[in-house]
C-alpha cells in the first residue's frame, strides 16, 4: 500500500503542493519518495529511498519547476526500498512517468519481452513496465490517452495509477483497478490521490473513481471513461467532511478498527503473489528436514495455525516455537537438515531475529514471510515473501494476521501438490475456498460489528475471560486471547478445550465468561460435551459458530455467526474477526485507545 498523488495548476509551483500531500499520505508507506513535474517540455524528477523529511532536507522536493506533477510515497512489495525502485518510474527516454499503488502480477513476462525488444529496465518493481508499455504505443503514434488505456488493457493485477507526458504536458492520466483513487477540483486545480487525506486542506470538493475507470484531468476540469467500452462517466464531486486525521482513518474512530476493515482487500491481495515465490518455498519446504515455524505475539498464533495446516495438508509435522524460547527449547536440535520459517509483520522482531541468526550459525535454511520488503528478516532469509498486507499502524495486528494465514494455507496447499498426498478434489475445494475467503471476510464484518458492540457493552464489568477451542481453532482462541489482553488489558486464558479439564475449569463459576470457537468441522461433537462441563458450571457462554448451527446456538448465551462454509484448516481466517471486533469494542467500552495500548510496541527490536 503506497501513497499516489498528482496536481494540475491553473497557475504556480506543483512540486511544494505535491511535497506537502504525500506528507500526509506517509501512514500508507514510508520506504522512500520521489516527485516528477514538467516543465517547458523538460520532465524533472527527483526522488530517493527514506523517509520523506529525511529525503527532503538532502534533494529539497519543493525545488522543482512546472505546474503540473505526480509524487509517490512508498511501501515496497517488489523491489528493496532502494533509490532506483522508488517511484515515479519512466520509460527509455524519461519522457514518461508514472506513480502506482499496486501490484502488476503479470509484470514478470511483460519485462521479458520488453527486454527483448530493446527497452532498458533500471528498477525491480512491477511498475516500470507501465511507462515502457505506454512508450511502445506512443512510439507507434497513438496519443498518451489511448496509449494508456492500451496498457491498462496489458497488465493484469491491482493499481491506481497517474502518469504524465511530455509530449502532452498539460494533462494527467489516472486510473483505477482495486487500489483506491479519488479525484480533488478546486479553485486553483485539479488533484488525484490515493485519499482525500492528501488535498483535503486545497479542497473538500471529492469524485471517487471506481474499478475499470481512467480519468484525465486538466487544470480546470476532469473528464472519466470506463476503460474496457470507453464509456464517458459523468460524475460531480461531493463535499467531505472531515479532518485531515479522520481522513487518514478514512473516517474510522481508529487505525485498528480501520485495519480490521481492510482485511477482506488484504486478503485478495494475498492472492495475487508471484506464484514462483510460494513454488520455491513449498520446495523447500517439501525437502526440509525438521521445521520449525519460528515467531513472536500474533505472528507465533499464525504459526499455531499453520502446523494443523501443513499436517493436515501436506502430511508435513512442522513444530511452532515461540521466538524467544526457541534457542532454549530447540536449539541443541538445529543443524544443518533444520529449516526454520520465521514469520514477522515488521520483519525487525529482535526474538525472531536472534532465533533466525542462531539456526543459521548451525547451517539450517532460513525461510521467511513478512509484511516488509527491505526488512532485516528479508535479508537473512534463503527465500521470503512478503504478504502485501499494507503498512499496519495499529499496534495489535489484525489484517496482516488474517494475511499470514491465507499465506500459510497457500503454502501448506502447494506443498501438498508436491507431495500428492491429497486427492484433486479435495486441493480444488481448498483452492476454490481460499479464492471465496475474501468475501467471507466482508460479510463475517458486516453480520457480527453490531453485534460484538453489544457483547462488549455487556461483558466489560467481566475480571477474566476464557477462550477455548479444539484443532487449530486452539489457535483462534490463542489470537483472540492476545487481542482482548493487548488492547482492552482484560485478563484472558485460552486453552485446547480437551486440555481445559485439565485444570483450568476450576476458575469456572456462576458468569464466568467463556468464549468458544466452533466451526462445524471434525471437532464439533466433542466441542459441544465441552460447552456442557462449562454451562454446568454457570459459565456465560460466548460461541463463534457457522452461520445456521443451531445446536451450538440454543447452547449460547451470545453467538457471532460466520456466514459461509470453509474448510477446517481455513477457519480461522474467519472465525477470529468477530473476536478482533470483540477486543476493539471492549478497549472503546473501557475509554481505552485501541491503537496505542500502553507498554506495547508494534515491533520489539529489542531482546
Ligand atoms: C509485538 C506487537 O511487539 O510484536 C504484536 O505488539 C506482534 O502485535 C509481535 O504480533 C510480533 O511482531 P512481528 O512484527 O514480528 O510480527
Amino acid at each position: 500500500m503506497c501513497g499516489i498523488f498528482g496536481c494540475v495548476l491553473k497557475k504556480g509551483k506543483a512540486a511544494p503542493l505535491i511535497h506537502a500531500a504525500l506528507k500526509r499520505l506517509e501512514y500508507r508507506g514510508y520506504d522512500s519518495v520521489g516527485e516528477a513535474t514538467l516543465y517547458n517540455g523538460v520532465m524533472y524528477i527527483k526522488k530517493d529511498q527514506g523517509k520523506i523529511d529525511d529525503v527532503h532536507k538532502i534533494i529539497n522536493l519543493d525545488d522543482m519547476p512546472g505546474n503540473i506533477g505526480i509524487g509517490h510515497t512508498r511501501w515496497a512489495t517488489h523491489g528493496a526500498p532502494y533509490k532506483e525502485n522508488a517511484h515515479p518510474h519512466t520509460d527509455c527516454e524519461s519522457k514518461i512517468a508514472v506513480v502506482h499503488n499496486g501490484i502488476i502480477e503479470n509484470f514478470f513476462e511483460i519485462k521479458e519481452e520488453l527486454e527483448a525488444i530493446g527497452h532498458e529496465f533500471k528498477s525491480k518493481t512491477d511498475t516500470e513496465v507501465i511507462p515502457h508499455l505506454v512508450e511502445e504505443d506512443m512510439k507507434r503514434g497513438m496519443p498518451l490517452i489511448e496509449a494508456v488505456r492500451d496498457t491498462l488493457k496489458r497488465i493484469s493485477g491491482s493499481y491506481a495509477l497517474a502518469i504524465i507526458s511530455n509530449d502532452e504536458p498539460d494533462k494527467i492520466i489516472c486510473a483505477r483497478n482495486d487500489s483506491p483513487l479519488v479525484i480533488g477540483v478546486g479553485e486553483e486545480g485539479v488533484y488525484c490521490a490515493s485519499d482525500i487525506t492528501a488535498f483535503l486542506p486545497l479542497t473538500n470538493k471529492a469524485v471517487i473513481i471506481e474499478n475499470g475507470e481512467l480519468a484525465v484531468l486538466k487544470a480546470d476540469h476532469y473528464k472519466i471513461w470506463t476503460i474496457s467500452d470507453w464509456e464517458p462517466v459523468k460524475k460531480e464531486p461531493e463535499k467531505v467532511k472531515w479532518t485531515i486525521e479522520m481522513a487518514e482513518r478514512q473516517g474510522y474512530p481508529h487505525f485498528m478498527i480501520k485495519e480490521i476493515h481492510e482485511q477482506p482487500r488484504c486478503l485478495r491481495d494475498t492472492l495475487r503473489l508471484q506464484d514462483m515465490y510460494l513454488d520455491l518455498m513449498a520446495t523447500f519446504l517439501d525437502r526440509a528436514g525438521e521445521i520449525f515455524l519460528v515467531a513472536a505475539g500474533t505472528s507465533y498464533n499464525a504459526c499455531l495455525a499453520a502446523s494443523y495446516m501443513f499436517s493436515e495438508l501436506a502430511f508435513l509435522a512442522t513444530h511452532p516455537v515461540i521466538a524467544s524460547e526457541f534457542i532454549e527449547q530447540q536449539g541443541m536440535a538445529v543443524n544443518i537438515n533444520s529449516t526454520i520459517l520465521a514469520v514477522s509483520q515488521s520483519g525487525e522482531t529482535a526474538d525472531t531475529l536472534a532465533a533466525v541468526d542462531y539456526a543459521r550459525i548451525r547451517a539450517a535454511t532460513i525461510l521467511g514471510l513478512t509484511n516488509t520488503v527491505g526488512s532485516s528478516l528479508t535479508r537473512v532469509s534463503r527465500v521470503y515473501i512478503v504478504q502485501q498486507s499494507g503498512p499496519e499502524i495499529g499496534v495489535a495486528a489484525t489484517k496482516t494476521f488474517t494475511s499470514q494465514m491465507s499465506v500459510l494455507a497457500q503454502l501448506a496447499l502447494r506443498v501438498a501438490k508436491i507431495r500428492g498426498k491429497v486427492g484433486h478434489r479435495q486441493i480444488e475445494e481448498i483452492e476454490s475456498s481460499i479464492k471465496q475467503i475474501p468475501e467471507i471476510a466482508e460479510k463475517t464484518i458486516k453480520k457480527n460489528e453490531l453485534k460484538a458492540v453489544e457483547v462488549a457493552k455487556k461483558l466489560k464489568e467481566k475480571k477474566v475471560f476464557f477462550f477455548l477451542g479444539r484443532g487449530i481453532s486452539s489457535a483462534t482462541a490463542q489470537e483472540a486471547k492476545l487481542k482482548l489482553m493487548e488492547i482492552a488489558y482484560v485478563p484472558s486464558i485460552a486453552y485446547p478445550a480437551g486440555e481445559s479439564k485439565h485444570g483450568p475449569i476450576s476458575l469456572v463459576e456462576r458468569g464466568f465468561p467463556v468464549v468458544f470457537v466452533c466451526p462445524k468441522d471434525r471437532t464439533h461433537k466433542t466441542i459441544i460435551g465441552n460447552i456442557m462441563e462449562m454451562k454446568a458450571r454457570g459459565a456465560i457462554i460466548i460461541s463463534v459458530i457457522e452461520e445456521g448451527d443451531e445446536e451450538i446456538k440454543t447452547l449460547s448465551d451470545e453467538y457471532f455467526e460466520i456466514p459461509g462454509k470453509l474448510p477446517e484448516v481455513l477457519s480461522p481466517i474467519a472465525f477470529i474477526i468477530p473476536l478482533q471486533m470483540l477486543a476493539y469494542y471492549m478497549a472503546i467500552e473501557k475509554g481505552l485507545n485501541p491503537d496505542k495500548p500502553r507498554n506495547l510496541a508494534k515491533s520489539v527490536t529489542v531482546k
